[in-house]
């Protein structure tokens, strides 16, 4: 599989061949750090790691993950460089492809992301935006295949702000890889319609089905419970609102034990509000694999560098 020189910008632009590859791959370079064995995959790059906006686990990976293979990676924070206030993002993009191999961008609008990769001429990976999140869909992938031992058939439900980035990043991944998706959320809050359309093809490829609900008997069977918080950065002012609207929509024990399966395991992308979107009693319970999941983001993160800029 050669993904030299792609970018990384939602899991639309990949074939589930290249998810599992991305996979795969992930779990080779997790299995060779646990031995201590890191690579040089990434030897002499340099890589740019742009942030409009704050994170722990998405900075901490992709500064660890090029670091393992060699590379330098440099922070870029929103108050450090010109994007957004002295230069235009098409300008920012095409100085940062001359100095650097391969950008990371976090930040405000999708578009911003959709620019820098047009006019970088290097590859660029979406570390979120508004509305997608795809490096954590790989994370959440493969916590998944490690804990269950496969993806196909298994039902996972989607508890909360349904038309978030994470909720869209999700149905796309969990669609395309032949997962079982739903959504449980308040029809105010479901995805757009372009986008179901477009996940209910990939689903019909790949054998699972999408479901849209508020009625959370449809978390029976269900496989995973995942959840994200009710406010997104940026979505600060509308915290009053989302509480009113989601409180239903809680994963609290009541809501795990409605699956009527024990084996049943509780996602987050992290941070969480607890007390919010997912109790503490759940979240510190054994069917928790959230930090699974965090250390998985630097696996996969690692995954993609190697892959579309690797030797
Ligand atoms: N899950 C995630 O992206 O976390 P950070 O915001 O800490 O990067
Ligand atoms: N939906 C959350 C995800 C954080 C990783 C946000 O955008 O804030």
């Amino acid at each position: 599989m050669n993904l030299k020189g792609r970018n990384f910008i939602t899991l639309k632009d990949y074939s589930p061949e290249e998810i599992g590859y991305l996979l795969e791959l992930a779990s080779d370079l997790k299995a060779k750090k646990k031995q201590g064995i890191t690579g040089n995959s990434l030897k002499g790059k340099n890589i740019a790691l742009i942030f409009e906006k704050p994170s722990t686990r998405t900075r901490c990976s992709f500064v660890v993950a090029a670091v393992d293979e060699g590379a330098h990676p440099e922070y870029l924070g929103k108050d450090d460089i010109q994007l957004g206030h002295k230069e235009s993002v098409e300008d920012t993009a095409r100085v940062l492809g001359r100095v650097f191999d391969g950008i990371e961008f976090r930040g405000f609008k999708h578009k911003t992301v959709e620019d820098l990769a047009k006019y970088a001429g290097v590859p660029v990976w979406n570390g979120l935006t508004d509305d997608y999140h795809p490096t954590q869909i790989l994370a959440d992938l493969l916590t998944m295949k490690e804990h269950f031992g496969y993806l196909k058939g298994l039902r996972f439900v989607y508890a909360g702000d349904g038309r978030n980035n994470m909720a869209n990043s999700l149905m796309i991944g969990m669609s395309k890889m032949g997962v079982h998706f739903t959504i449980l959320a308040p029809e105010s809050l479901w995805p757009k319609n372009e986008l179901v359309e477009l996940c209910q093809g990939y689903a019909a490829e790949s054998g699972s089905t999408i479901t849209l609900t508020e009625d959370t008997d449809a978390v029976k069977d269900a496989d995973t419970i995942y959840t994200d918080v009710w406010c997104s950065m940026g979505e600060e002012d509308k915290a009053a609102q989302r509480i009113t609207l989601l409180k239903p929509y809680q994963v609290n024990k009541e809501l795990m034990e409605k699956t009527g399966k024990d084996t049943t395991i509780f996602m987050h992308c992290l941070p969480a509000v607890k007390g919010n979107e997912v109790t503490e009693e759940v979240f510190e319970s054994g069917a928790s694999v959230v930090f699974d999941e965090a250390e998985n983001r630097m696996h996969t993160i690692k995954a993609v560098m190697v892959a579309t800029l690797g030797e």
